[in-house]
């Protein structure tokens, strides 16, 4: 199974993806988490996963043999970039890794971030990538494709996912892709939108006593901070083939492994608050 999560940056994307990949661990023979920017180490604490730095020796040792060599000594693991550009890390990494797990016989989850740059809408897309993302229904390969650049990601490789988890955007360029994927209003999607009409009802939010608002009009995804700021929380919608679709709030997700994002920092004002 393919599934897409997208958001624009700091939506909390990354946070949500390694909740799915918790959840999800078990249920597989193998896990490699492709991690781009060193978030996913949580996993390793908790037991999930080892970790392994990939730098330019990895890459230039390792070849798909080398790989398959690995991911049985190692069958779950983050691998975390360490000073490889992107194309490396797509061409070295990224490809050999995809057709090293397609080999190994039973079952994998591979989980993208930044999987634009793994799979670009420029430039070619390695062989080894696309297979995994367009690997057959039935097949035991199963893979998450993060990533805040809608528009910059290979269209053969969207077109393959079987389900989406999409949160919020600004971008009208973005908006617009978002609006080629989804079967209801894409302003749901802008959170600077207000409440949106002609909204299915199932995507009324759920508020704190389990009850759907009533109405005509659903309020657009929202992210949530503290009063300092932090996020805490986010909407996002879930979306299938079979025509499923659910709101999602992370404030109600909860995981073991700690998630190590950036928060970014704030700017303040000189003349204060
Ligand atoms: N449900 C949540 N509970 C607690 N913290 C959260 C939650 N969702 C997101 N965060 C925090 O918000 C920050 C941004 O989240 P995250 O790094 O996942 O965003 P992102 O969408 O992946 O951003 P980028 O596009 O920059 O990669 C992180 O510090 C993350 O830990
Ligand atoms: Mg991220």
């Amino acid at each position: 199974m393919n599934g897409l999560l997208a958001a624009k940056s700091g939506w909390g994307k990354s946070w949500y993806t390694q909740a799915w990949t918790e959840a999800n661990v078990d249920e597989y023979d193998r896990l490699v988490v492709l991690d781009f920017k060193d978030e996913y180490r949580g996993l390793v604490k908790s037991g999930y996963a080892k970790h392994f730095i990939v730098g330019p020796r990895e890459a230039e040792a390792f070849g798909v043999e080398e790989w398959m060599q690995f991911l049985q000594q190692n069958p779950q693991v983050v691998l975390c970039r360490h000073g490889l550009d992107e194309e490396t890390w797509r061409e070295e990494v990224a490809d050999p890794v995809a057709k090293a797990n397609r080999r190994l016989a039973g079952s994998s989850l591979t989980v993208i971030d930044e999987a634009h740059f793994v799979a670009p809408q420029r430039g070619s897309v390695p062989d080894g990538v696309k297979g995994l993302a367009t690997t057959g229904r039935g097949e035991d390969a199963s893979s998450l494709w993060v990533t805040q650049r809608l528009t910059e990601m290979d269209e053969t490789v969207l077109a393959q996912m079987m389900f989406t988890i999409l949160g919020g955007f600004t971008s009208s360029g973005d908006l617009a892709k978002v609006k080629s994927i989804v079967e209801y209003p894409k302003d749901l999607h802008n959170p600077q939108a207000g409440k949106v009409s002609h909204s299915p009802e199932e995507l009324q939010r759920v508020d704190a006593s389990g009850t759907k608002a009533k109405g005509g009009y659903v309020p657009a995804l929202e992210k949530f901070t503290d009063d300092d700021g932090n996020t805490v929380g986010s909407e996002w919608i879930y979306a299938d083939e079979s025509g499923e679709m659910e709101r999602k709030d992370t404030r109600n997700v909860s995981m073991e492994s700690t998630h190590f994002g950036a928060q970014g920092k704030q700017l303040k004002s000189p003349e204060g608050a």
